[in-house]
């Protein structure tokens, strides 16, 4: 499969998410393909616990090292692998959110995994490009600081994901955990 390169999250981009989505210290995020770590960070800088998977062992050593000078080296685990080696139902504490920058094609291969290994409630935010299969909850439209124009697709485990649709009535508690999750970032299902 395609490796898709590092190209970094735009600061607008990071400022939308740390300014309106509330996370907070009840938060563990995810980043598959975490780069520099710049997402993971600001989110610990909040008080998150950050999760980063990377396959490049450079870029890891570079989160390693920001984590340590931004004073949050106890809030962030780095797991130096390919991300499709890593179970997702193993990680601990269990993440609330999962962010990704990353083509289409392996969007739709990671969404499998996904579907397989996260538990209902679960925020999925992906950068430009959505998951094809699943239905956004949400669509944020930001211009970013180079003037370019920027998607933020929003989906849950529960709601979002092609296993989810194909029941037409969803659990009441699985609802009540979804509304009350999103609800928390003021986020709604219409
Ligand atoms: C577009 S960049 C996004 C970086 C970061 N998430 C951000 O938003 O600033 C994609 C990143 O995914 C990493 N990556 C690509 N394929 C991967 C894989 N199979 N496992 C782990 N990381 C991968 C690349 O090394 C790169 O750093």
């Amino acid at each position: 499969m395609e490796l898709v390169p590092w190209i970094p999250t735009p600061h607008a981009i990071i400022e939308y998410l740390v300014n309106s989505i509330n996370i907070d210290r009840d938060d563990t995020v995810l980043d598959m393909g975490c780069g520099d770590g710049r997402v993971i960070l600001s989110f610990a800088r909040l008080g998150a616990n950050g999760i980063c998977i990377e396959i490049d062992k450079t870029l890891c050593n570079i989160v390693e090292i920001s984590s340590q000078l931004l004073n949050v080296k106890d809030k962030i685990r780095v797991i130096c692998r390919d991300f499709f080696t890593v179970s997702l139902s193993d990680l601990e504490p269990a993440p609330t959110i999962i962010y990704l920058y990353l083509y289409r094609s392996i969007l739709e291969e990671i969404a499998k995994k996904l579907e397989k290994e996260l538990s209902i409630g679960t925020i999925i935010v992906t950068l430009d490009f959505p998951i094809s299969s699943w239905s956004p909850f949400f669509v944020k439209h930001i211009v970013d600081e180079n003037g370019f124009d920027r998607f933020l697709w929003f989906y849950v485990i529960g709601i979002s994901n092609p296993m989810a649709r194909r029941f037409v009535f969803t659990e009441d508690e699985h609802i009540n955990l979804i509304q009350t999750r999103l609800a928390k970032r003021k986020l709604y299902l219409y």
